[in-house]
């Protein structure tokens, strides 16, 4: 390899020598020559140089040929077995106990929390437990004056929740002798909590109750009473052995035979002999055949597990079954990354038998289980010749799995902005499953790294339906991936997104003994944590995993069986599976409200800007709405604005005329780029702020939470006029507009008409005076955005004085430069308006479907709705005054001319 030619022996020479024949003659003087060349030759950074190379070849050769496999055949040995360790398994699951009970009709399926302070650990924890099951509740902190109870015959509340027992003991004596009569009059329980005391208490008695208390206790080894009534979603019969959570349990001793344990424990340092341990009641259940009110009282918070399966029980129980959770729980397992794993994380031949294994002895538990696999064939046969069978083991069973499409490179499909491309992907997927036989007609398919889904990518979607027909799809990031119990599900462009849930196991979480925070972390997850209280939580359950999660050490194997096993040892939870279709249909089913979406910012979370296309852009969506209501002066507002250098309107919609009317029709469900097109970002000039205007956003009903799940930091205005005259400006509005049954009854008509009128008749009275309720709406606006977000503009000054209207509004809006909108305004005489200066002494005035030439209101019109607007203006008034803003000049007209 050294010796060289003639020609370039020169420049190397010593080289030559270095390394040729004479070496072995002449070694002697020779070894220090070449030392000598190498020092003067060989600098310090080619040195470097030189080791970093080596070194880096030596890690691709050790990771390639000797880490994984030899990693994986290690871990191989030392496959976990699933935690079985219950005695019921063996059993046939019993019937789990109804609650319902007529009483259940007299009372709402909502819960009253009292808390000790807004901050309370436990009320926290209530409340999240509540919101992950849907359960509607209403927080009040103890020692204020309770809330109104009842609605005509109805209880409000189906169970009150003390989150501290004491609190509830100790209430004064007027809010508990109320309390204890709605429970009695309408069979409301009561849940009350014992919370850490700062003495131990022994044997005290709990005020006003015959029951005893020892406090400050430390447990171990929980168990159910089997015959309690409370027990629905909890199943008795094993034990839970091991310390309980926290140092300051309580426990109960009671001598009436209204109380009945529901749980017991025993005590941690219990050093008599074993037959002489006394469990002790954890769990009480009060039946209340002393004064006639049911309760359960909990010894501790719900940092145990099993006390939030009983305290959902309870809840059942305490409410006749109105606050009943379904039974059924659905499971679906997404392996993911088919053929996609680097080499030495891939599936084997065995792993697949295991796969198979696996899947039967889940099917026994959870009827209809199969794991669903999404493939992206290109990287097909891409492992070592050994895992290259495994790909081939699983196409030989491919009957045996179900099958979903990926993307065909794992490419996240928000990185093209091509439909064309995404869909010469997707068929080259499709042409791989055709020709070995996979199933095709899942319509289901997951995106790599949720891209695309949400938020939408819409050639993604496009591309989905044309080649996959994909009808379902699921996510973590709907709307955002934290906190897990407010994930949900929506509908885009026909296909089902349904939420999909954590379990623990990530790309790189191959083995048990390294799963983050150690095995026990996942242990605990399974035995009642974070995992078991998910399928809890939620009815149907996808969950997300990974191919490699069942190479290895077959993590995933682990989990899942584990995980099946304990909610059948512990539970009355039916499980069981069935194809992403049939699951999404019934999702929906279950919570029709999610159909429609709720459109985030993606800007405002980090997660979302990372999977949303570099070519979109949320930093021009408007920080400034103008909602209205209608013949109010909102037009002139609008041309007024855009006449401000600093604010920027939306585009002209061609489809929608002047407004785009997004947050309240169905112009929404088009989407977010939809809307976002009207607001391009500027080439020129980026500090510009962006507006928009749709005046029927004032009393849509959707429009207030729409608006500010994706504007929350808008500025919100609104113009108020007399209703009376709103609503007769409106009435010549769509008259003019050749509506047929305005052009068939007099104003007067359509005004007074009663619930008899034909239905016609009455929708149109209510489109017409319904958004003069103007306190109605306003207090819907204010219910999500801040008082301070608000401005209301007073629309008949803005009709005659419209430049002090500006001034203020200019201030409000903090913009600048501060324009004198008198210079920009002047009064047309023959319009009889203030229009637009246009070179020199011109204007340019509205179009003549503004400020248009009618009539004046009949007289018995103008007291009709005097009368009929009256409670609403002085709600207004109230409204106003409370928000610390001015009272126009109309309304205290009205008022005093009714007054
Ligand atoms: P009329 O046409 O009944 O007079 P909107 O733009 O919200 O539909 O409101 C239309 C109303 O704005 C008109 O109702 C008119 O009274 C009022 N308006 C206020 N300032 C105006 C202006 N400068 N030019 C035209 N109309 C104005």
């Amino acid at each position: 390899m050294l010796r060289m030619t003639g020609e370039n022996r020169g420049a190397r020479a010593p080289l030559l020598e270095c390394g040729s024949g004479e070496y072995s003659h002449n070694h002697k003087t020779l070894a220090p020559r070449c030392c000598f060349w190498l020092a003067s030759h060989v600098n310090v950074r080619k040195c470097v140089a030189g080791v970093m190379l080596l070194s880096v070849l030596t890690i691709l050769f050790y990771s390639y040929y000797v880490t994984i496999p030899l990693t994986s055949l290690v871990w191989r040995d030392r496959i976990p077995r699933p935690l079985t360790q219950c005695s019921l398994l063996a059993s046939q699951q019993q019937a789990a106990r109804d609650h319902r009970s007529d009483a259940r009709l007299r009372i709402d399926a909502k819960v009253l929390v009292i808390v000790e302070s807004a901050y309370s650990r436990l009320g926290r924890d209530i409340a999240e437990l509540l919101v992950a099951n849907r359960i509607r509740y209403k927080v009040e902190v103890a020692g204020k004056s309770l809330p109104v109870l009842t609605t005509l015959d109805k209880g409000r509340y189906g169970v009150i929740v003390f989150e501290s027992l004491s609190k509830y003991a100790n209430m004064d004596k007027w809010n508990r002798e109320l309390l204890d009569k709605y429970c009695r009059e309408y069979s409301v329980g009561v849940v009350g909590f014992a919370t850490p005391s700062e003495e131990t208490l022994v044997g005290a008695q709990l005020k006003g109750f015959p029951l005893f208390m020892h406090t400050n206790l430390r447990l171990k080894d929980a168990t159910l009473n089997a015959a309690s009534p409370v027990l629905r979603l909890a199943r008795a019969g094993e034990t839970a052995w091991g310390a309980l959570p926290g140092d300051h349990w309580s426990v109960f001793r009671a001598n009436s035979s209204t109380y009945e344990p529901i749980a017991w424990a025993l005590r941690e340092h219990d050093y008599e002999t074993d037959g002489e341990r006394m469990p002790l009641a954890t769990v009480i259940q009060d039946h209340g055949r002393l004064d006639g009110v049911q309760r359960v009282l909990f010894g501790s918070g719900l940092q145990f597990w099993l006390h939030r399966l009983l305290f959902l029980d309870a809840l059942s129980y305490l409410s006749h079954g109105q606050l009943s959770l379904s039974l059924d729980r659905w499971i679906l397992v997404d392996i993911d990354d088919i053929f996609v794993g680097e080499k030495g994380t891939r599936l084997h031949e065995e792993d697949v038998a295991a796969l198979l294994t696996s899947q039967a002895a889940l099917q026994r538990l959870v009827p209809g289980f199969r794991f669903n696999l999404g493939y992206s064939a290109k990287y097909y046969h891409h492992g070592t010749p050994t895992e290259n069978l495994g790909d081939d083991a699983l196409l030989k069973h491919r009957e045996y799995f179900n099958w979903f499409c990926h993307m065909w490179n794992h490419q996240q499909p928000h990185l093209y902005n091509n439909v064309s491309q995404l869909e010469a992907e997707m068929m080259l997927n499709k042409q791989f499953a055709l020709e070995h036989g996979i199933p095709t007609n899942s319509c289901y398919s997951v995106s790599p790294h949720h891209s695309g889904v949400y938020p939408v990518h819409e050639p993604l979607y496009e591309a989905w339906r044309k080649v996959w027909d994909v009808k379902v799809t699921s996510t973590e990031e709907y709307p955002h991936l934290r906190p897990a119990r407010l994930r949900r599900g929506f509908r885009h462009r026909g296909v089902m997104v349904l939420p999909r849930q954590t379990c623990g196991l990530f790309t790189h979480t191959l083995l048990l003994e390294r799963y983050p925070g150690g095995r026990h972390r996942l242990d605990r997850s399974i035995q009642g944590g974070e995992l078991f209280q998910t399928v809890i939580n939620n009815p149907i359950n996808v969950f997300m995993t990974h191919m490699s999660n069942y190479g290895n050490d077959r993590l995933a194997l682990y989990t899942f069986e584990s995980v099946v096993k304990f909610l059948r040892c512990w539970t009355n939870v039916r499980l069981a599976s069935a194809p992403p279709l049939a699951l999404a249909e019934k999702y929906f089913q279950l919570r029709p409200d999610e159909l429609n979406p709720l459109w985030g910012n993606p800007c405002d979370d980090i997660r979302h800007r990372r999977i949303w296309s570099k070519s979109k852009w949320c930093g021009t969506l408007p920080r400034l709405l103008v909602i209205g209501p209608q013949k109010t002066g909102s037009t002139a507002l609008y041309t007024f604005l855009a006449m401000h250098p600093t604010l920027k309107p939306n585009l002209p919609s061609p489809s929608t005329y002047e407004e785009l009317q997004f947050f309240n029709n169905n112009n929404y469900l088009k989407g977010l780029d939809w809307y976002l097109n009207f607001f391009p970002p500027s080439l020129t000039n980026n500090s510009q702020i962006t507006f928009e205007k749709s005046a029927t956003y004032f009393d849509g009903d959707l429009v207030p939470r729409r608006a500010h799940a994706l504007l929350p930091n808008a500025k919100i205005i609104a113009i108020l006029i007399s209703p009376s005259k709103r609503a007769y400006s409106w009435y010549q509005h769509i008259r003019s507009h050749g509506d047929p049954i305005a052009n068939n009854y007099t104003f007067h008509t359509i005004i007074t008409a009663n619930d008899s009128a034909p239905k016609q008749l009455r929708d149109l009275r209510n489109r017409c005076l319904n958004p003069g309720k103007y306190s109605h709406y306003l207090e819907r606006w204010l219910s999500e955005y801040s008082v301070h977000q608000l401005h209301v503009i007073d629309g008949s000054m803005l009709r005659s004085e419209p430049a002090v209207v500006m001034n203020t509004l200019q201030k409000f809006l903090k913009i600048s430069p501060h324009i004198d909108y008198n210079k920009l305004l002047k009064y047309d005489p023959k319009k009889g308006f203030f229009c637009q200066v246009v070179g020199g002494e011109k204007t340019k005035c509205l179009g003549k479907s503004k400020g248009r030439v009618y009539p004046p209101m009949e007289e018995r019109s103008a007291k009709f709705l005097r009368r009929y607007y009256t409670p609403h203006n002085t709600a207004l008034s109230k409204l106003l005054v409370r928000v610390g803003r001015p009272v126009p000049h109309w309304l205290k007209d009205e008022l005093s001319a009714n007054g």
